[in-house]
């Protein structure tokens, strides 16, 4: 059985475990945004398609301890079978990360773990030079932590989070593995209605839709995988045929709105990439005009956190937002946001909050107990 490492954000790596728990993999391990699990090379395809919450996904191809001079660390390196995952010519990036270890420099690590790559590609002779630009490069992760070292190959390419339905650019959306992320810890009941109220680009609708439709989230991109020896066309073609298979038909009710027209035409196109352009009921709407229309509703949302309010004051928004789900408590209401003054305007008693980050960011998820 091969070993995988799926990296993921901070603060989410409970979910990550249990996605690939459902799928019947067996864990190995659970460390600060790594999980490491171990299955049959054959359902790579399976984890990229399926991760609603990863980040990259991974194969370990060595790790070894002790790992304190550069010396051992082109040894473990050098011992790969290299040529078993990809051809000699392809082109390859060599990262690094480094965490309580004695090797710190890590264009030094770099450059000797390619050193070890090319030698064991070429037996030696080192014409490893292809820098052909039109070629995506094969990424290599050497990630050295309390001296153990782990030699990474990425089988996604880019993070699993960029699903490839939000291309028009824009200020401060949530990455989608997280809003997917911030919908299972919410428990949503997907019969029961959903709704973001600040939808920005429609991200929580989008992810919240593709949750309860059970659509695997890699719509249209491409991965890693599919230019490594070890997989060929027709697996992992049969796996998207297969979770295609799996998709659910149901009326959910799934609402979203924002102040912004603007937002809307965004969110409304990003839906249309991801393909789901009419299930999802978008409206241009200044929250203070909602009025809790007596359904189980779960609201999963991320209010604005800067000061660019145009015609309102931040303070003010947030204590409407508590007022609305204080005077209506049946309402189950989530909310992501990394403005920290939010706690002085509450009754901190009444919520319950925790720790998550978008990117580098520092955010809070806020329940209403
Ligand atoms: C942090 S953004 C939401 C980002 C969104 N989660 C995404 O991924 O794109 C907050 C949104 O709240 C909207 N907004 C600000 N004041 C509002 C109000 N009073 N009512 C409704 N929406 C508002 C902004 O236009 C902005 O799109």
């Amino acid at each position: 059985m091969q070993k995988y490492v799926l990296s993921t954000i901070m603060g989410v790596e409970s979910i990550a475990k249990k996605e690939i728990e459902r799928q019947g993999w067996v864990i190995e391990e659970v460390v600060d945004r790594l999980i490491t699990f171990s299955w049959e090379i054959e359902l790579i395809p399976r984890v990229n398609f399926w991760s609603r919450v990863g980040n990259k996904m991974y194969m370990l191809l060595a790790e070894a301890d002790n790992i304190d001079n550069f010396d051992s660390l082109f040894d473990v390196v050098n011992s790969i079978h290299w040529k078993k995952y990809f051809k000699k010519d392809f082109p390859i990036l060599v990262k690094a990360t480094s965490l309580r270890s004695e090797l710190t420099a890590i264009p030094t690590i770099q450059w000797v773990s390619k050193k070890a790559i090319v030698k064991s590609l070429t037996g030696g002779s080192g014409d490893h030079v292809n820098e052909d630009r039109d070629l995506e490069k094969m990424d290599i992760l050497i990630l050295l932590i309390d001296n153990k070292v782990r030699v990474l190959l990425n089988t996604s390419w880019k993070a699993l989070h960029m699903r490839g339905y939000r291309e028009e650019a824009w200020e401060a959306p949530i990455k989608e593995s997280l809003a997917a992320a911030c919908i299972l810890l919410s428990n949503w009941r997907f019969k029961e209605a959903f709704y973001d109220p600040f939808c920005g680009s429609g991200t929580f609708a989008i992810e919240a839709l593709m949750i309860a439709r059970n659509i695997a989230p890699w719509l249209r991109r491409k991965f890693a995988f599919e230019g490594l020896q070890l997989i060929d066309w027709e697996t992992s073609e049969n796996e998207r045929a297969l979770a295609r298979k799996k998709r659910f038909e149901w009326e959910y009710k799934i609402y979203a709105s924002d102040i912004d027209p603007e937002m809307i035409k965004i969110a409304e196109a990003n839906t249309a990439r991801a393909g789901q352009e009419w299930r999802i009921d978008f409206q241009v709407k200044d929250f203070k005009a909602f009025v809790e229309p007596g359904l189980p509703w779960t609201i999963v949302t991320n209010p604005p956190y800067n000061q660019r309010l145009k015609d309102d004051n931040i303070d003010s928004l947030y204590k409407h937002i508590d007022k609305l789900f204080r005077i209506n408590p049946e309402l189950k209401w989530w909310a992501i946001t990394s403005y920290t003054d939010f706690d002085n305007l509450i009754k901190l008693s009444e919520y319950k909050k925790r720790k998550l980050y978008n990117g580098g960011e520092l955010c809070y998820f806020y329940r209403r107990k």
